[in-house]
């Protein structure tokens, strides 16, 4: 539904256009080679009723005192001008199209590669869906108007100023009548067309209405099918393409209607020049070829007109796609890396250390609650460290920090000393492994899927890490090991195993810095026996921040730390807290009773 009024906004400025030239400038030649071929093919085009003319008179009307050779020759001239029409008509052909794709695959990557580089606070306010339909449909509209349009309105521009001089050159007085009849039978096909094309644009709609639907059940089956809502969906989605029909035949009844309406006026409007002109051949005062030329240039100038405004309607089509790609183009990361980064310094044994000063943060799209206040924490290279409190205490807050793809409005965070806004986000980023609450795999196989921890590890450092997170068993049991597809979104696994994959995945990046985001969701005794030595085996050797859980994470922290509403409401070992029976004992109590 939020597509509705960027569809809305499509008749925009022409002059909007003038933004794509930095994806057209690398194509300079490609552009003038075109123009040539374009060029040639106009030129034979406007030549060809003037041979047709020769052909009649000469050829027919001059028989007897003409050789045959002569005949022969005008039938050769007109053959070869169709010929240099063909070759340069599909050199046109080619050499644009070429053009079209080109410049549309270059400004699909440029739009994908920004959009990549966003931080969370775009994709808070854009929708996925958005952004891919920029990336089709509005690259497609640019890629007919490179494609096609440009060169067509080249093409009948110098047609139509050709043609209507060619006109003009073969009979001042039929052009005159000529002129006025062409205005009177154009201008209400370009009028009933532009009602054809909202008619189709509309049409397009629905269907895109229709399958936004189906896009969105079908991700959702599984809640469908319990809620026994299939028939309901079905007849659902049948309106919907019931609607995309009406649309269609409203569209297809106005075409129907157009196509009569022009064939009707247009050759009414030759029938009745060719009658005068007929008089006139007989009274002697045109040649018959001097009129057949004249209805051949007479019909290039109608097509052009008609050509010139389909044309202009593609063009704001493609005007109004231009200024949504560059308007994404444009959107600008409030998360950047400085100019002169700083570099860490050299990684010790134990991991790296951290510290959080009066740290103040609220979510951009919630600027009246603060998700973090005053949050100070330091934390010393090696050191493990337990966040646990209440859902919605800003624990995974803190994570989006440090990783930062949110800046403080207060405070600052430094690792190993570091300011990390001084880093380059690469660094910083390289520096940090993270185990999400919710893993996710890609589909592609096991072994895929680990070494997006580290592209370039070998296939012994996979199985290494694999084993350390005691992910190795369950994979060497899949149907083809580690080169077994793990499904979409990783369907195929259980919630404990692909945990283990994110496991590691981050272990076998190594990080100095490792960020844990325990699973809520409870897990079977076996597989929470071997996450939990996966995980300890994740640790050694490193900083590491959890937020825990499970009593065996949180007894194995050297520290705990309470968070609520955003602070830290207290912090010590499991023992001292429960002693001091605060919101930690309470919550160990409730939490951790059955663990
Ligand atoms: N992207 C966001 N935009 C706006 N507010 C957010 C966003 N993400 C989280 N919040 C809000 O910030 C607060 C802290 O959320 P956070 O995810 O840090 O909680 P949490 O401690 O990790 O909770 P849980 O244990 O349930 O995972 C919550 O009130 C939440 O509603
Ligand atoms: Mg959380």
């Amino acid at each position: 539904m939020t597509e509705k009024p960027s569809r809305d906004r499509q008749k925009s400025s022409i002059a909007t256009l003038k933004g794509l030239l930095p994806f057209l400038m690398p194509y300079k030649k490609q552009f003038v080679l075109a123009g040539i071929a374009l060029l040639l093919a106009a030129g034979s085009t406007l030549a060809i009723p003037y041979a047709f003319k020769q052909m009649i008179d000469l050829g027919f009307g001059a028989a007897g005192e003409q050789s045959t050779t002569h005949i022969d020759l005008y039938f050769l001239a007109l053959f070869g001008v169709a010929s240099v029409l063909a070759i340069a008509t599909a050199a046109r052909f080619y050499m644009v199209s070429w053009l079209g794709e080109r410049v549309t695959a270059d400004l699909r990557s440029a739009v994908y590669r920004h959009v990549v580089t966003q931080s969370p606070e775009f994709f808070e306010t854009t929708q996925t869906g958005e952004v891919l339909s920029r990336l089709t449909t509005d690259t497609t509209l640019i890629q007919t108007l490179v494609g096609t349009s440009i060169s067509m309105a080249l093409r009948n521009t110098l047609l139509f100023v050709g043609g209507l001089v060619m006109l003009f050159v073969t009979s001042v007085k039929l052009s005159s009548i000529i002129i006025v009849m062409l205005a009177a039978v154009v201008l209400p096909i370009v009028l009933f067309g532009r009602r054809v094309r909202a008619l189709s644009r509309d049409s397009q709609d629905r269907v895109a209405d229709a399958s936004a639907l189906a896009g969105e059940i079908l991700n959702a089956m599984p809640t469908v099918q319990a809620f026994t809502h299939e028939k309901e969906e079905a007849s659902r989605f049948g309106a919907s393409i019931e609607r995309a029909f009406s649309a269609a035949m409203r569209r297809i009844r106005a075409r129907s209607m157009l196509t009569m309406m022009a064939i009707l006026l247009v050759f009414g409007a030759i029938v009745f020049v060719l009658w005068l002109g007929a008089h006139a051949v007989i009274q002697g005062r045109m040649t018959a070829g001097e009129l057949g030329q004249f209805i051949l240039y007479a019909t290039i100038v109608a097509g052009a007109i008609g050509a010139l405004s389909e044309v202009l309607g593609e063009a704001q089509r493609a005007a109004g796609a231009a200024e949504r790609l560059l308007e994404l183009l444009a959107v600008r990361s409030p998360i950047q890396s400085p100019m002169h980064p700083v570099s860490l310094p050299p990684r010790t044994a134990q991991g790296a250390s951290l510290s959080l000063r009066h740290l103040g943060f609220h979510y951009p799209s919630r600027p009246q609650s603060a998700a973090l206040s005053d949050l100070t924490l330091d934390i010393g290279a090696g050191e493990t460290v337990a966040i646990v409190g209440p859902s919605g205490a800003g624990k995974t807050t803190l994570f989006q920090l440090l990783l930062r793809f949110y800046d403080p409005q207060h405070g600052s965070i430094l690792l190993d000393g570091v300011d990390i806004r001084q880093l380059d986000l690469h660094t910083l980023r390289e520096a940090i492994g993270v185990v999400p609450q919710d893993t996710i795999i890609f589909s592609a196989n096991a072994m895929e899927n680990i070494r997006y921890g580290r592209s370039d590890a070998s296939d012994d450092e996979v199985i290494a890490a694999a084993k350390q997170a005691a992910a190795h068993e369950f994979i060497e049991r899949l149907p083809e090991g580690y080169r077994s597809f793990l499904g979409e979104r990783g369907v195929r696994l259980s919630g404990g195993q692909r945990q283990r994959i994110a496991i590691a995945r981050a272990l076998l990046k190594n990080p100095p810095l490792l960020l844990l985001d325990e699973a809520t969701s409870a897990l079977d005794a076996e597989s929470e026996r071997l996450v939990q030595a996966a995980l300890e085996a994740a640790m050694v050797g490193r900083t590491t921040l959890v937020i825990a859980h499970r009593l065996a994470t949180v007894q194995r922290a050297d520290r705990i730390i309470v968070m609520e509403h955003g602070r830290i409401i207290e912090s010590g070992t499991h023992a001292s807290l429960v002693e001091r029976g605060g919101l930690y004992a309470s919550l160990a109590a409730l939490q951790f009773s059955q663990a």
